[in-house]
């Protein structure tokens, strides 16, 4: 089985993935995580952003894997640091290289060849899995989800304000919605849930109604 769950920054996709991932006993594999991971890669080896090629050839020469919720960048165990501003910041620079891209997307590919999953990220329905059995697009209001991701933040103990939060997601949502390869995109076949105001609860039932085929209804 091939879940593909896409939508922008604080839209609620890692939270729901997992779950629906633990409730259907499936692999779940954060997309946007690899990319983060080869950011924080670049930004602290102190290779210039604006460098493609040299970009392109980290992500040949360093591997990503995860075991349980932990992230790892050849071996380094990277969870914590990939959430840091500077890599958010910069994570869409990297996403937009198209052999960076070509690189991940065939990684993830072969991840899906030999497991079922539910991936989540940008082009999930259109790119990585274009034949998936269920798509979703989930939404929501900017603020809200910046109010989200600034709860995180604090809880984490990351000290970044409401309106940074709010202009660096406005900024990474037109970066990944605007390039050439990958980009941000709602598939005509794509069940789109919007969930501001919603419940995580609320919005997992919506997506699990229609994978079991109940009475579904979009929000
Ligand atoms: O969790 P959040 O929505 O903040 O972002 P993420 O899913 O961790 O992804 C971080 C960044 O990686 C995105 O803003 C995109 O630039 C990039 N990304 C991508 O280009 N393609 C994906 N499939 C996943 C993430
Ligand atoms: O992966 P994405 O960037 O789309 O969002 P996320 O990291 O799953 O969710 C961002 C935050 O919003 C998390 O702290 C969730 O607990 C919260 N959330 C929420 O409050 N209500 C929802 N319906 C979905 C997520």
């Amino acid at each position: 089985m091939q879940i593909a769950i896409d939508g922008p920054a604080g839209a609620g996709k890692s939270t729901i993935a997992k779950i629906i991932a633990k409730e259907l006993g499936i692999l779940y594999l954060d997309t946007g995580a690899m990319y983060r991971a080869i950011t924080y890669g670049i930004w602290k080896n102190k290779i210039d952003f604006s460098d493609q090629k040299a970009i392109a050839d980290f992500t040949k020469e360093n591997t990503i894997d995860f075991k349980g919720t932990d992230v790892y960048l050849s071996g380094e165990k990277v969870t914590e640091e990939i959430r840091l501003p500077i890599v958010s910041r910069h994570t869409s620079d990297v996403a937009c290289i198209g052999e960076v891209r070509r690189l991940l997307v065939g990684q993830q590919q072969s991840i899906a060849g030999c497991h079922s999953v539910i991936m989540d990220g940008r082009d999930i329905g259109s790119v990585v899995l274009p034949k998936a059995d269920y798509k979703f697009y989930l939404d929501a209001s900017i603020d809200e989800r910046a109010r989200r991701r600034a709860i995180e933040q604090q809880a984490r103990g990351i000290d970044q304000d409401f309106d940074s939060i709010r202009e660096s997601i406005a900024v990474r949502d037109y970066n990944d919605s605007h390039r050439d390869e990958g980009p941000l995109v709602c598939t005509e076949d794509a069940i789109v849930v919007d969930t501001t105001g919603k419940s995580i609860e609320e919005v997992c039932q919506v997506i699990l109604d229609n994978i079991r085929g109940g009475k579904a209804h979009v929000l």
